[in-house]
């Protein structure tokens, strides 16, 4: 099929390399001239294992970029990948992608004569936001044109660092259509991807494909809030919440998975689609009580780790290190990172914050430039003198740290992730356990 995908983010560029890789003829379309330009060259403007090959693989043959809506009509299906920018209390802006919707819409009305075309909305937005955009899109497009335009909402479950793996084989695929020649032409795009991996498939109306993303992601971060509102009553009373999260996870009921407490989640999705579901309830009539309270959770983590520090050591004046700044290992990405609120009330208290992460500390300083710590080359560099560390992200390396810690000058360890393992010779506290 002749594939356009609007937008060129993490979704978008990962999406059109594994189409493209399945033997679709894809084009990207972006408004960020350099994205345009890395991608013709063969070159990811996104890190993601096994991404860049399949870019440098594709490019210039199945797979092009341009800024160029023209030849969207020729093509069968567009994606719209935009991204969706949260607003100060927490709904999505919808702005750059009701943009897009126009600009697609417009172009579709040169829809060839006897051609049908499929949008698909694979930004996520909430349900309400699902009219706006189809709404857009009609909007722009003659209404003998109209006839021969679907518009279909199928969301994206892709993990960043495995994203390529999780869109190759899928648990699951939602397909939110109107009709079914939408379903059909879903089907027949991801024939190569059903036929080997046999995913569930759920085919619904796009507004509840919309909120299966959001319940998707809110029930998840609701449990992790879950295991460390847990994890914090177990350190109350001196008990291990890891073994306690073991236990549980035995229960088919409650899985086994996402049940690591700690110090909370960071990213791109679970903060904002749990504050974007929320807002937009609120905004509905219905003020949430348990995905507001995931949130709030989430808050405390930091603050809870910082209050383990204080029994030990008084910062004021004092080095701590601080281990981890990406939201999780295996990604440069600082966004929502529990790093940030560590830091930020580590130099409230007075301390001078000098941190290490092997991948993450220029996205951490683009994206946060007020936040004030040195950055350190190593992990032993971060320790030595250091009067506490704190550890925020599960990279392995920081389980193979030994006598680094002999560097410190007082050896107070204070795990956010259960990475490190108690010894002798440290004061070592884990934050849920
Ligand atoms: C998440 C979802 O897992 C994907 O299914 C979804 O497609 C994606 O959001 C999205 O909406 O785009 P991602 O944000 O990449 O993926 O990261 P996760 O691996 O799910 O981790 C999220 C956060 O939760 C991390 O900060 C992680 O450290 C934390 N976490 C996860 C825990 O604290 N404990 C756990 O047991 C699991």
């Amino acid at each position: 099929m002749d594939v356009s995908i609007v937008g060129s983010g993490y979704v978008g560029t990962t999406i059109a390399a594994c189409l493209a890789n399945v033997d679709h003829q894809v084009t990207n379309i972006d408004i960020d001239e350099d994205i345009v330009e890395s991608l013709n060259a063969g070159e990811s403007p996104i890190h993601e294992p096994g991404l860049s090959e399949l870019v440098s693989e594709h490019a210039g043959d199945r797979l092009t970029a341009t800024t160029s809506y023209a030849g969207l009509p020729e093509t069968d299906i567009s994606f719209l990948t935009v991204q969706t920018p949260s607003r100060e209390d927490g709904s999505i802006d919808v702005g750059p992608l009701k943009t897009a919707a126009e600009m697609t819409g417009a172009a579709l009305a040169d829809l060839p004569e006897g051609k049908r075309h499929l949008v698909i909305i694979k930004s996520t937005v909430t349900p309400p936001h699902v009219d706006t955009i189809t709404d857009a899109i009609y909007g722009a497009v003659p209404a003998d044109v109209a006839d021969r335009i679907s518009v279909a909402m199928n969301p994206e479950f892709m993990r960043e660092g495995s994203a390529v793996e999780d869109f190759q084989s899928p648990e699951k695929m939602v397909f939110g259509t109107t009709d079914a020649w939408a379903t059909d032409r879903l089907k027949a795009l991801y024939e190569p991807i059903i036929e080997t991996q046999d995913p569930d498939l759920v085919e619904t109306d796009p507004r509840t494909a919309s909120m299966i993303k959001y319940a998707n992601n809110g029930f998840l971060a609701a449990k992790v809030s879950l295991i460390n509102d847990i994890g914090n009553i177990c350190k109350e009373f001196d008990i291990d919440g890891y073994e306690v999260a073991d236990a549980i996870g035995l229960d088919d009921r409650i899985s086994e998975q996402f049940l690591r407490s700690g110090v909370g989640f960071g990213g791109s999705c679970f903060p904002k689609d749990a504050a974007a579901i929320v807002a937009e309830a609120r905004e509905s009539g219905y003020e949430s009580l348990m995905l507001s309270a995931a949130l709030d959770l989430n808050e405390h983590q930091p603050g809870r780790l910082l209050e383990l520090v204080d029994d030990h050591v008084d910062v004021n004046g004092k080095r701590v290190a601080v281990l981890g700044l990406a939201f999780k290992p295996g990604t440069d990405d600082t966004r929502n990172s529990r790093a940030v609120p560590v830091i930020e009330e580590l130099r409230e208290r007075g301390a001078d914050v000098v941190a290490y992460d092997p991948v993450a500390v220029s996205d951490m300083r683009e994206r946060y430039p007020n936040l004030s710590f040195t950055a350190a080359d190593s992990a032993r560099e971060a320790l030595a003198g250091a009067h506490a560390v704190v550890v925020v992200t599960d990279w392995d390396e920081f389980a193979t740290l030994d006598e680094e810690f002999d560097e410190m000058a007082t050896p107070v360890v204070v795990d956010g992730r259960r990475t490190i393992e108690r010894r002798e010779g440290l004061f070592y506290e884990g934050l849920t356990w």
